[in-house]
């Protein structure tokens, strides 16, 4: 009778080194600073998931496409192709560089209810899923935690007050030489988050597993910290 023979490897634990790590939170709190630093930090991939629906937001204005003609929105959408840059991870649409572009009021204020058309949250979801799917990235957004990566090694949940955000949003915009009023940006913040977080599909929330991380009063090394600290913790179990 043949005897069976345990391969030593099927029995070694499993030490996971390419970890998935979702980051949600509401606009402008510091979830792409703190995932930015972060895969840098860790030598991950960074994904920035806003970016994705600000590029097909400017697919749309540039086609004149409403968000409401959900018949054109689901026409467009199969041709909409995004990618990072591999060098400085730049958004690029349809392998043209909009990473400057999509920064700016005019994508800003069309976003949120571009993002909450079933068809293009279908369409970016399925690309994330693929360029997240070795492991060893972030990713930062809405639906992560709860809808792109449900089984995410890390979960975090940032927040910040109102004030707070606006002031950095209005900073990150006048230092990007652009032209916005405080009035305009706490506005389109407010928005936002209304229309992300009260969307039928996939509507912005903490998953019941995400660490809640409150960025008020922190700078950006303690942000920085304080997310390594929570990685270093994983690590151990
Ligand atoms: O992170 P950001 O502010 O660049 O995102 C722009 C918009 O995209 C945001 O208002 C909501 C939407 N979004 C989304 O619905 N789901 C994601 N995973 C990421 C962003």
């Amino acid at each position: 009778m043949a005897s069976i023979i345990h391969s030593p490897l099927k029995f070694r634990p499993l030490t996971k080194e390419k970890y998935t790590i979702a980051i949600d939170g509401y606009s402008a709190c510091g979830k792409s600073t703190l995932a930015r630093a972060l895969a840098r930090r860790l030598g991950y991939s960074y994904i920035d998931t806003g970016a994705m629906y600000r590029a097909v937001t400017l697919h749309l204005q540039r086609e004149g496409i409403h968000p409401d003609d959900v018949e054109r929105v689901r026409d467009a959408v199969p041709h909409i192709h995004i990618e990072f840059r591999p060098e400085d991870n730049h958004v690029l649409l349809n392998g043209d560089d909009v990473e400057d572009e999509i920064r700016g009021l005019a994508v800003s204020q069309m976003v949120s209810p571009v993002a909450a058309l079933s068809d293009v949250r279908r369409a970016m979801v399925e690309q994330q899923r693929k360029m997240g799917r070795n492991g060893g990235v972030i990713l930062d957004g809405r639906d992560i935690g709860t809808v792109v990566f449900p089984d995410a090694d890390l979960k975090l949940f940032v927040v910040a007050d109102q004030e707070t955000r606006t002031d950095r949003r209005l900073n990150e915009l006048i230092a990007a030489g652009r032209d916005a009023s405080r009035e305009d940006v706490a506005a389109n913040l407010k928005e936002r988050d209304y229309i992300d977080s009260h969307r039928e599909d996939s509507p912005l929330r903490q998953a019941e597993d995400a660490i809640l991380l409150d960025n008020t009063h922190l700078n950006l090394e303690e942000l920085i910290e304080r997310g390594v600290e929570m990685v270093e913790a994983i690590k151990k179990g």
